[in-house]
């Protein structure tokens, strides 16, 4: 199989392991998604690695594919697409007179356009943190006109499919409840594919068991520690400054400090702890992850307990890096 070239800490490497994430890919590419597929997973866990991936494999079974980003650093990384989509492309450019502010607009109409242009096509439309960029309200209606595309094409079509990364944690109860969209969580990498990609940075650096549980196996954290030349309060401090960590401290301070030893506590207090867990999933702290049936992940689950890492059984801290920073904040 193809593996995609990606950017990690500056360099250009393989993608990484995934080896179920891929195989449900392969699934997909056979069966096309009646509906929306949404992603939604720890922050730095490897969504958008996960869909340049799919890019490759969706192409190698046919697809033409349009991957957006909105909240991509450059212009060129915003919008990617297969060759063979290039005229729709333009065709879609020229009702935008500023494309780049509008892209996810424009993804829509390019999808629109490939259909009345290209004979009975596989299409694929990649929207990389949409929800973030537009607001979870606007995404809704976003993703419906994903869904119109599939239920009202303009013209026929082979096989289609929409595949929305997000790492907001409203975005479950937004669109979670919808019928025209199906969520999986995809968790942080297994310890396997995590020793490949540290083995990839140059050293010196920790050892890979401490690597591991500094970061619970989450890519970015490990690209952030590296930056930081393994300063890990540089990385804590960024969590710490970033998500009104202090806040949530200071009002919730006596069950957090249960909660930093174990998240299922937040279970055993329920339903007290309601505002707390919204609190704490809207700052992309922690994630819910009652169920660990694979149909309803993306790749591997996380393991049913690890206390050590910050998973729990019905809850997890995003990565210990994130439960060291509330850990702070309540000093
Ligand atoms: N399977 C993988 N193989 C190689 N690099 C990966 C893999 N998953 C993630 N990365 C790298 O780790 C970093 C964080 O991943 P990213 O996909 O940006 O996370 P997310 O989109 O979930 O925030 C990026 O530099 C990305 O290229
Ligand atoms: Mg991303």
């Amino acid at each position: 199989m193809k593996r995609a070239r990606i950017k990690f800490a500056g360099r250009e490497v393989e993608f990484v392991d995934r080896d179920v994430a891929v195989g449900q890919l392969g699934e997909l590419a056979e069966r096309g998604t009646w509906v929306v597929h949404i992603i939604y997973g720890p922050e730095g866990c490897g969504k958008t690695a996960l869909l340049m991936q799919a890019r490759a494999i969706l192409e190698d079974r046919g697809y033409h594919v349009v991957y957006v980003n909105p909240l991509a650093r450059e212009v060129g990384e915003m919008l990617q697409y297969s060759s063979p989509l290039k005229r729709a492309v333009k065709e879609a450019f020229k009702l935008f007179p500023e494309p780049y502010s509008r892209i996810v607009d424009v993804a829509i109409n390019i999808v629109g356009e490939a259909m009345r242009r290209l004979r009975r096509p596989r299409l694929a439309v990649l929207m990389d943190d949409i929800f973030q960029a537009i607001g979870t309200d606007r995404a809704e209606q976003y993703v419906k006109a994903l869904l119109n595309l599939i239920e009202w094409p303009p013209a026929d079509y082979d096989k289609i499919i929409v595949l929305v990364a997000s790492s907001e944690g409203v975005t479950r109860e937004r669109v979670g409840r919808h019928r025209w969209a199906t969520i999986r969580i995809m968790w942080n990498m297994a310890r396997d594919g995590f020793q490949q990609l540290y083995e990839q940075l140059p050293g010196p650096k920790p050892p890979p068991e401490e690597a591991w549980r500094l970061t619970g196996g989450n890519p970015e954290m490990l690209e952030g520690l590296f930056r930081a030349e393994w300063n890990m309060d540089v990385v804590v401090d960024g969590i710490v400054g970033e998500r009104g960590v202090a806040a949530l401290a200071k009002r919730w301070s006596n069950v957090l400090w249960r909660v930093v030893e174990d998240p299922d506590h937040l279970w055993d207090w329920y339903p007290d702890t309601e505002p707390l867990i919204r609190g704490l999933v809207q700052a992309n702290l922690i994630v819910e992850v009652w169920d660990r049936k694979p149909h309803l992940w993306v790749d591997v689950p996380p393991p049913e307990r690890d206390v050590e890492l910050g998973i729990g059984r019905y809850y997890a801290w995003q990565t210990p890096l994130h439960r060291e920073a509330v850990r702070r904040a309540l000093r």
